[in-house]
């Protein structure tokens, strides 16, 4: 018992990054599998798919190589498989498995199970039956990994699964089929149906790990951890297990009330950043303007320690001047003007700025109109695509392209062309909707990006000459969830910085699921900074966040909020619509809303906007918004 337990339901760690939490879960099954082979027992472990698991698994077959862990005793029972997808198909959840865990460990294959996604229809429910017969046989599981869906999924069980549900067929939700379209190439292609284990089935074992990492899992973490138990969120009948822990990342952590709103809980020490967040918190909940929040609203809202220092009247207008000074038209720094009170220093003037996008389009949806200040205000500006992002296109984008460049091989076969195109399409059509993609079909995508963003480019006042594409080895050689950066593409970013000796970076990634793109690409630029931290140039260098595809910074940690003006606003979106590839297509897809990501980035500026009006500051158009990170 804690004094967090009066809200949480569930008993929860909290790790500064997904590395040390996997420690901790790797710690428990490596006492399990040590203890039970010198019983001469199986070890029966419960085990999941996704990103989440992916570093707990890596740890695990690191522990394997060089500490003598075995599996040689242990018996694995997978969650869940797509129906309809066999142990080949490349997204089965028996070949990443495979390709993740069991291949690198000394594990029976016969021991490892994981549900049947090719059973006859009629025959589903046998086999489901049997494999809780299975389980049941080796004496039930005794640690059980578990991932969690933004719905509230465990294994498949979405919205409306009770705790007293089984290993049976299930339709996947909406939601959870958007979030796999990146994995299936396209949305259309994300199986229907998955045969899970049941809520009732995963209560059964013995001790249970949910791990969650990245700030887009937090608003479902703090549901189930503080909500009630309900079939809306079948994660929350965790809350009746008597050994579930929840490993949490920082981000994924940051909406237990312990965190966001600490002093709801109890006793806070009061730093400025936390006063910051706690005012803007509380104007907005009493739906009041900053400057005319009275004592009892502090008082009434768990904040009266915060008065007995200074009144409202002083805490109201510290506040207003404050989130006041983040706004400014000049991103890069005013030049000629006092600059005691702007996010960015006035000199040197223009600045060499180097602006990265882990994908084509990242840049644009969170930063386009702040881009396209940049360039007009003179600095040097320098845009690195970091990843090609040839993964995101679907087929139909570049068989258009082929089309076009064999349309006109056969109007106009006197002019020099190439019969290329022709290959490259029967290529196309050979492969299987599932099938990787050749070398020549990656690359070929990839400039179906490049001339998207040269597009957009143009639109926000970019030359040619100030686009990189810096094609990072870890993305060309690998696919969705599976990417291992390395030396080689820190290397790359070390070349490019030691080029522009940047005197502001505008950059994204930090608190993303630490599998994706953008968390790998910050990742690297961070392993690249450091080898240069004696480094003079660096330290006239800023570091500046955008929160990235489908987010925007909560307004209390904002140091510099761009506002565009409606015409501004519409020639950012004007940049990009130019990347038609992706109108289907985005991390960011329906994470706000339910529109498409274009909706998403045009949602969230306009939703800052609104935010900086309801607390009293002026009221704009729209809002770009980026947080200072220290070097
Ligand atoms: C996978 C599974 C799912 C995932 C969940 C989170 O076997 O059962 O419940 O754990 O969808 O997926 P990721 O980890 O990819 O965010």
């Amino acid at each position: 018992m804690n004094e967090f337990a009066q809200r949480e339901h569930i008993s929860t760690r909290i790790y500064p990054g997904a590395d040390q939490a996997c420690a901790h879960v790797a710690d428990a099954i490596d006492k399990l599998l040590r203890t039970r082979q010198q019983e001469g027992r199986p070890a029966v472990l419960g085990l999941a798919t996704g990103s989440t698991p992916v570093r707990l698994y890596r740890e695990l077959i690191r522990r394997h190589r060089e500490e003598g862990l075995s599996f040689a005793h242990a018996v694995t029972f997978n969650l869940d498989e797509y129906y309809g997808l066999d142990g080949s198909h490349p997204e089965s959840y028996r070949r990443f498995m495979q390709e993740q865990l069991f291949d690198h460990i000394d594990i029976d294959p016969a021991n490892t199970h994981v549900p049947d996604g090719t059973a006859a229809r009629e025959q589903v429910f046998d086999a489901c039956q049997s494999y809780e017969d299975a389980i049941a046989q080796v004496g039930g599981i005794d640690i059980q990994i578990l991932g969690i869906g933004r719905t509230g999924h465990i294994g498949f069980n979405e919205p409306g699964s009770g705790p007293e549900s089984r290993t049976r067929l299930v339709t996947l939700d909406a939601l959870t089929r958007r979030d796999a379209a990146r994995d299936f190439l396209g949305e259309e292609n994300v199986p229907r149906h998955a045969i899970t284990m049941g809520v009732g089935s995963i209560l059964e074992a013995r001790q249970i790990f949910l791990l969650a990492w990245g700030e887009s899992k937090a608003t479902i973490v703090a549901e189930t951890v503080e909500g009630e138990q309900r079939l809306a969120v079948p994660a929350s009948f965790l809350q009746r297990h008597k050994a579930c822990t929840f490993c949490l990342d920082a981000a994924a952590a940051s909406h237990l009330t312990r965190i966001r709103y600490p002093w709801l809980v109890g006793p806070v020490e009061w730093t400025p950043a936390l006063i910051r967040k706690a005012i803007t918190w509380l104007a907005l909940q009493v739906k009041k303007p900053l400057l005319k929040l009275v004592d009892e609203d502090y008082s009434e809202n768990g904040m009266s320690d915060l008065l007995t220092e200074k009144g409202s009247y002083n805490l109201n207008i510290e506040l207003f001047n404050l989130t006041q000074h983040t706004i400014t038209g000049w991103p890069g720094g005013k030049p000629n003007a006092d600059d005691s009170h702007r996010p960015e220093r006035a000199l040197p003037h223009p600045k060499r700025v180097l602006v990265l996008s882990p994908e084509p389009l990242d840049d644009v949806s969170s930063m386009g109109g702040t881009l396209h200040r940049l360039a007009n205000q003179g600095h040097e500006v320098t845009v690195a695509y970091l990843t090609s992002g040839n993964l995101a296109v679907p087929d139909d984008e570049l068989r258009r392209m082929l089309e076009w460049m064999m349309g006109m091989q056969r109007d106009y076969p006197e002019q020099p062309s190439t019969a290329y195109a022709a290959q490259v399409m029967r290529e196309l059509e050979a492969k299987g909707k599932f099938d990787l993609d050749s070398a020549d079909i990656r690359h070929l995508k990839g400039l179906v990006r490049r001339g998207e963003v040269n597009s957009s480019a143009r639109i926000l006042g970019l030359s040619p000459a100030s686009l990189r594409f810096l094609d990072l080895p870890f993305y060309e050689e690998g696919r969705y969830r599976r990417f291992k950066p390395g030396e080689a593409d820190i290397a790359r970013m070390r070349e490019l910085l030691l080029e522009i000796r940047p005197h502001q970076i505008f950059a994204t990634g930090y608190r993303y699921d630490p599998l994706s793109v953008p968390a790998l690409c910050f990742g690297i630029l961070n392993e690249a900074l450091a080898s240069f931290k004696d480094e003079e140039w660096l330290r006239d260098c800023r570091v500046w966040l955008y929160r990235g595809p489908g987010n925007e910074w909560e307004t209390h940690e904002i140091d510099m909020a761009v506002p565009l003006s409606p015409s501004e606003f519409e020639n950012k979106m004007q940049g990009i619509y130019q990347q038609q590839s992706q109108r289907s297509q985005s991390p960011g897809l329906g994470k706000k809303s339910d529109g498409n990501s274009w909706d998403v980035a045009a949602e969230l500026n306009h939703g800052t906007a609104r935010t900086y009006d309801a607390l009293g500051l002026p009221e704009y158009e729209a809002i770009e918004a980026f947080k200072r990170w220290p070097l």
